[in-house]
């Protein structure tokens, strides 16, 4: 449950850096009248006259989520996958270069060019398409516990890897029992049953939290009880809904992101749910081992066989009571110790991701993976359009391509373009230390060899921000165009003046089915 642990936190940092802001700005007015303007807010090209319509498949760059300066630097490329036996480890190399040609539009003027910007059609080797989802995981049971608003916001990434999937989502609203809470509970339930997710949305039965070995025997127990009791909680409230079919629970954090069930079905298949099984991450920042332990970390996602859960079920309270651990997850720990003989089996690509800035040599660094975290609050990923690749080539998703001499695609994450030569001379079996204390040795039990993070003027970034899905016309689900939009923001002087010629830079995908 380290989200939680982490909000407040995250909470108290956002107010420091606020009150600083604050200081540091007016400090800046009286000291120096004369400081530039703030960038221009990139919407407000919108307020003019747009009555001139763009032609039908560039109207999707003056979306609002976009966020795109009023003119752009624009290029696209038809992709053809060849689906196949391809192994998607190794980076792939394609001779010729991505960027063919580039057409500056006018997003205000009807997405004017000189010239129409062609799609030059580029073929690349993937693996095949998953098998499209039609019910076939009702042997698993996920539950997860957080406040109403949290869960409204967690729907479009809970919908990306469960709809249409058949597995149950238990939705337990922590915050339901709050005296000034005026949650509907159906509205929620119908809203991710109205996106092809079973899921069932229930208020915490336990309406007082339960104290732990460290509560202090004058302390008034909390009511409503403690989001972190009723993830532990979770157990319970999930075998309540599970069936004969159901081999595997999974605990989750709201911020947890699966690219894809199939992969994380094929993981739990390799495992005996007729056994006491239990599987899950360690962090991948030796800090937070230090700090909380060997377990498995809840925002990575952790799963339990059916046998282990029976197992724990009449032990849950007095776990809580036993213990001097304030997070869901090491009470799971501390619970699973004291009454079962099971230790956990550590699936190493669920990442609990405890890393904060930039975690693009993560993304680009080639891997499978299974689930992601933090990536709404110690940094900022957009993970379901991402991972929206999954459904045109399955396992491509972050997939590396070669193109050219100075060009790498990291599927669904982001365009590189190197300075000449220097790709070449780049040890991509490395991973890139672009996140804060990559170069302590905290990180290097999971990811070393590192390499260096390279400077903006050799490293070019175009980092997907969105993306536009056609799905008429699918076959066994796969969209009949699935569009990524790879941007490169302006950081121009220009654009620190405010003036209109600040161009963002874009690259399109298209992806036909
Ligand atoms: C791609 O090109 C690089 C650099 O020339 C080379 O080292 C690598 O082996 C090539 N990869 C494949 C799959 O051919
Ligand atoms: C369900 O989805 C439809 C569109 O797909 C929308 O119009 C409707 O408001 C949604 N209902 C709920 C309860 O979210
Ligand atoms: C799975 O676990 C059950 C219960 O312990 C055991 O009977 C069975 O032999 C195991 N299956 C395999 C394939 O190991």
């Amino acid at each position: 449950m380290l989200a939680h642990r982490c909000s407040a936190r995250t909470s108290s940092s956002i107010l420091l850096v606020f009150v600083l802001a604050i200081v540091f700005l007016t400090a800046r007015r009286v000291h120096n009248p004369r400081a530039p303007p703030p960038p221009p807010d990139r919407a407000t090209w919108r307020d003019g006259d747009m009555s001139k319509a763009c032609p039908q498949d560039l109207e999707f760059l003056r979306t609002k989520d976009l966020a795109l300066t009023q003119k752009i630097v624009y290029t696209r490329r038809c992709i053809r996958p060849v689906r196949g036996d391809v192994d998607r480890d190794v980076v792939a190399n394609v001779s010729s270069p991505l960027v063919t040609t580039k057409t500056i539009l006018n997003l205000a003027d009807g997405c004017s060019s000189a010239e129409p910007p062609p799609c030059e059609p580029l073929s690349l080797h993937v693996p095949p398409a998953y098998p499209k989802p039609e019910h076939q995981y009702q042997h698993l049971v996920f539950g997860v516990a957080s406040s109403y608003g949290r869960l409204q916001d967690a729907l479009p990434t809970f919908a990306h890897w469960l709809s249409g999937s058949g597995a149950a989502l238990i939705v337990v609203v922590a915050d339901a029992d709050q005296p000034d809470a005026n949650f509907d509970l159906a509205a929620l339930e119908a809203a991710y049953r109205n996106l092809s997710i079973d899921a069932t949305v229930i208020a915490p039965k336990l309406k007082t939290g339960l104290p732990r070995k460290d509560t202090p025997a004058n302390e008034p127990l909390p009511s409503p009880a403690p989001v972190e009791q009723l993830h532990f909680l979770l157990i319970r409230d999930m075998l309540e809904f599970a069936t004969p079919q159901t081999q595997w629970l999974g605990v989750l954090d709201d911020d947890t992101f699966f690219p894809s069930l199939h992969p994380l079905s094929g993981m739990l298949q390799q495992h005996n749910h007729s056994a006491p099984v239990w599987l899950g991450a360690l962090a991948d920042n030796l800090e937070s081992i230090r700090k909380w332990g060997y377990m498995s970390y809840g925002g990575a996602g952790v799963f339990l066989s059916m046998p282990l859960a029976r197992q724990l079920a009449p032990h849950l309270d007095s776990c809580i009571r036993k213990t001097t651990i304030i997070s869901g997850d090491g009470m799971l720990r501390d619970c699973i110790y004291l009454n079962t003989p099971t230790k956990l089996t550590v699936v190493p690509e669920l990442y609990q991701h405890d890393m904060r800035g930039d975690p693009a040599g993560f993304y680009e660094s080639g891997r499978r993976v299974l689930s992601v975290h933090h990536w709404k609050s110690w940094y900022n990923a957009p993970v379901d359009k991402m991972a929206a690749v999954v459904r045109v080539c399955g396992d491509c998703f972050l997939q590396r391509f070669r193109l050219g001499d100075d060009t790498l695609l990291a599927n669904g994450y982001s365009v590189s373009v190197y300075r000449a030569g220097l790709l070449p001379t780049l040890d991509l079996g490395r991973i890139e230390g672009t996140w804060g204390g990559w170069g302590g040795s905290d990180f290097d039990f999971v990811y070393a060899p590192f390499r260096p993070p390279l400077a903006p003027e050799d490293k070019k970034s175009y980092r997907l921000v969105g993306v536009a899905e056609e799905p008429a016309a699918t076959v066994n689900g796969v969209p009949a165009k699935l569009r990524q939009f790879y941007v490169h923001r302006t950081t121009t002087e220009e654009e620190k003046k405010g003036k209109d010629s600040a161009m963002d830079e874009v690259i399109e995908l298209v992806w036909e089915g």
